[in-house]
């Protein structure tokens, strides 16, 4: 069925020059852009983004990380977008991506990888709230 999702293009891919490259791929899926903006992250708000990780060894290097540059924030819709955003992603790990995923081709590292997607209903919601107003949003 129809669902939204929050996508990230993150410091490195944006730094990278990839953010068409990978809108293609979004476009590509059949999923549709319905809302963007491109964003410094403050730290108040990378460290409230990924709160749900604020125990996670990695959090501040994630945090950093994510400040480092600029990132782009879309809205995607589409049939089952949650699931298809995160199979054309590929896994977190680029190192472990499947061939032919965003992350296998243009990821470095499990910091630097390129993308961040939401991983269920719920958290597409809260996520696209977190960065959207309604008046953003058709
Ligand atoms: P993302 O989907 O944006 O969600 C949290 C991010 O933390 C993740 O992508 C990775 O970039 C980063 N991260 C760093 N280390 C790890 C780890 N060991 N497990 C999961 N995510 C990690």
């Amino acid at each position: 069925s129809k669902e939204r999702t929050l996508s990230i293009i993150k410091p490195d891919a944006v730094a990278k020059n990839v953010i068409g490259q990978i809108y293609q791929r979004f476009e590509d899926s059949g999923l549709k852009i319905v809302a963007a903006k491109m964003k410094q992250l403050s730290q108040a708000e990378a460290e409230g983004f990924y709160a749900v990780h604020s125990e996670r060894p990695f959090f501040g290097d994630l945090v950093s990380f994510m400040t480092s540059g600029p990132v782009m924030i879309q809205v995607l819709e589409g049939d089952d977008a949650i699931t298809k955003n995160r199979d054309i992603m590929g896994a977190t790990n680029p190192k472990e991506a499947a061939a032919g995923t965003i992350r296998a081709d243009f990821a470095e590292s499990i910091d630097a990888n390129a993308v961040h997607g939401s991983d269920a209903p719920e958290t597409a919601a809260q996520e696209i709230a977190y960065f959207f107003s309604s008046i953003e949003l058709n």
